[in-house]
């Protein structure tokens, strides 16, 4: 069976994709939003922020009720590839086409982490599926905010009412921190680990110095 659909463009494109990713509570949606400021600040290209599950009218359906109904861990990851895969085709791609910096809080990394790190769902399968959806299309930077799961906790239980994932013991969040680290491990190019357990200006420090060091500020 032939996994491509007709008409992928080619890559690479010449946008700048960047995701952010860890474990809930670890910090990187305020993050993103400061890297979003700056690069807006500075002038340049396009800068398109968006999130996953999320960023389309029926991908931020699907979020819902991936956040809040009880469902086998297949049908979890089917309906973020779902998500995705409509992401990709209406929102990333065509950005990224345009030449914009797009900056995405969670993507794929975060299906290995909590499906497959987290309820363990085949990882193989995971794979083929984002081979399916993505169709090569990967980040070019992936921040991986690190903090330890007990720390993490604390600043969620201050912060927000929780959701269906959110409301996981402690066990799961270890499971999910360790799927982080082997994504990281994976791809060292790509992903780089923040050690996001400080003070906000500390760890906005060094995410401004790793797009310093790309020559992308
Ligand atoms: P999150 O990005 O943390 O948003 P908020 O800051 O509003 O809570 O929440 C999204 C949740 O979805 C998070 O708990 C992780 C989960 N998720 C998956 O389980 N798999 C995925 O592929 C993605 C993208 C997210």
């Amino acid at each position: 069976m032939s996994t491509g659909s007709p008409g992928a463009p080619a890559l690479p494109l010449p946008g700048r994709f960047v995701t952010f990713e860890g474990i809930d509570g670890a910090g990187k949606s305020t993050h993103l939003d400061a890297v979003a400021a700056r690069l807006r600040q500075r002038g340049g290209a396009e800068v398109v922020c968006t999130r996953e599950p999320g960023g389309t009218a029926l991908a931020e359906r699907l979020r819902e009720v991936v956040l809040a109904q009880p469902m086998d861990s297949l049908t979890e990851a089917l309906l973020v590839f779902a998500a995705r895969r409509d992401h990709t085709q209406r929102v990333i791609r065509p950005a990224l086409e345009r030449g914009a910096t797009v900056l995405c809080d969670r993507y794929t990394d975060a299906t290995f982490a909590y499906q497959g790190a987290g309820r363990g769902f085949d990882t193989a399968v995971l794979g083929r599926l984002a081979d399916w959806v993505q169709q090569g299309l990967e980040p070019a930077l992936t921040l991986w905010f690190d903090v330890p799961p007990a720390v993490a906790a604390r600043r969620r239980a201050a912060a927000r009412a929780a959701d269906r994932f959110e409301r996981e013991d402690d066990g799961f969040f270890e499971r999910v921190a360790a799927g982080y680290r082997e994504r990281a491990a994976g791809a060292p190019g790509r992903v780089v680990r923040i050690d996001a357990d400080a003070p906000q200006g500390e760890v906005a420090a060094r995410v401004a110095a790793v797009f310093e060091a790309r020559g992308w500020w």
